[in-house]
C-alpha cells in the first residue's frame, strides 16, 4: 500500500503549520485582483492540507484527487469545499469554473507524459478566467546526484520519520520516488511507497512553459520564499519552485 492510499499515513508526514503556504497564496491572489468569495481550484488536492486556510480567509474551494482515501481525508477536514474524483490528464471543467488555482509541492510531476502535463495545464486554462493566477510548484532536477531527505514530525505525542529517496526510472524523463514512513507509539507502524514522477530539468520545463498555450509566466519563487522575493527566472541548478502563471486573455 502506498501512501496516497493510506491517508493517515501522508498526513502525519506532511503535518507542518500550513501558514506560510496559505500567506504566500493569499498574496499572490491578492495582486492578481481576488479576494473572498472567489472560486479556487485545488488539482491533486490530496489530503487538504491547505483547504482550512484558504476557507478562513473566506475563498471557495473546489479540487480533485485520483485517490478516493485522500479524497475522504480532505471532505473529512474541510466539509465545504466541493472536491470530486479525477485524474489531472483528464480533466474538463466549465469555462471560467475557477478565479485562480494552485497545485504545490510536487504534484504535478505525477503527470508522467509531457502530452498529459500539456492537457492538464490547458484545461486549467480552459477552467479559469482571464487574468486568472495558477500556482504551480515542482521539484526541478539539477545536475548533480539526488541526495536523500529525511524528517520528522509529531503529532499528539506519536512521532512519525520520513525518508524519501529518488532514483532512475525506466527512463531519462522518469525518476521512481522512494518513501519509507515510519509511525511510532502504541500502534507503531511502516508505510513504504513507490511511485514514478516525471524528471523536469529547468530548461524542460522552461521549453514547456513556452509551449503552454492560455498562460504567460508572472513569477518565479524558490518554495518557501517571500512573494516579494521573486526570481529572474528558472534556477539552473534545479530544486524546489513555485511558477505563477496567469491565464491569458485568449485562450484556444
Ligand atoms: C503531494 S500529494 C498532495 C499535495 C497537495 N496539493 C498538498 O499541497 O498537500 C499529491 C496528490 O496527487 C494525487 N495524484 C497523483 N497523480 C494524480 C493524477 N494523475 N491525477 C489526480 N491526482 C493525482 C495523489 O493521489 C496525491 O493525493
Amino acid at each position: 500500500m502506498g501512501w496516497y492510499e493510506d491517508a493517515d499515513a501522508y498526513d502525519r508526514a506532511f503535518d507542518f503549520p500550513p501558514d506560510r503556504e496559505i500567506r504566500f497564496l493569499d498574496a499572490i491572489f491578492r495582486r492578481a485582483g481576488l479576494g473572498p468569495g472567489t472560486h479556487i481550484l485545488e488539482p491533486m488536492v490530496g489530503t487538504g492540507r491547505l483547504l482550512p486556510g484558504l476557507t478562513a480567509l473566506g475563498y471557495r474551494l473546489l479540487g480533485f484527487d485520483a485517490s478516493p482515501a485522500m479524497l475522504a481525508r480532505a471532505r473529512t477536514r474541510c466539509p465545504d469545499a466541493l472536491l470530486f474524483r479525477a485524474r489531472a490528464e483528464r480533466l474538463a471543467l466549465a469555462a471560467g469554473s475557477a478565479g485562480g488555482a494552485h497545485c504545490l509541492i510536487d504534484s504535478f510531476r505525477y503527470i508522467r507524459e509531457a502530452v498529459g502535463a500539456s492537457a492538464f495545464v490547458d484545461a486549467v486554462a480552459h477552467a479559469l478566467r482571464p487574468g486568472a493566477p495558477f500556482l504551480v510548484g515542482l521539484d526541478l532536477a539539477g545536475p548533480g546526484e539526488e541526495q536523500p531527505e529525511s524528517w520528522s514530525t509529531t503529532r499528539g505525542g506519536t512521532r512519525t520519520e520520513v525518508r524519501l529517496e529518488r532514483r532512475p526510472g525506466p527512463s531519462q524523463d522518469l525518476e521512481w520516488m522512494e518513501v519509507l514512513v515510519r509511525i511510532e507509539g502504541p500502534a507503531p507502524r511502516t508505510v513504504r511507497s513507490r511511485t514514478l514522477q516525471r524528471r523536469w530539468t529547468p530548461e524542460a520545463f522552461c521549453r514547456f512553459l513556452d509551449g503552454c498555450r492560455g498562460f504567460s509566466v508572472a513569477g518565479i519563487w524558490r518554495r518557501g520564499e517571500d512573494p516579494d522575493r521573486a526570481l529572474d527566472g528558472l534556477p539552473r541548478s534545479g530544486g524546489p519552485v513555485v511558477v505563477a502563471l496567469l491565464r491569458e486573455s485568449t485562450h484556444p
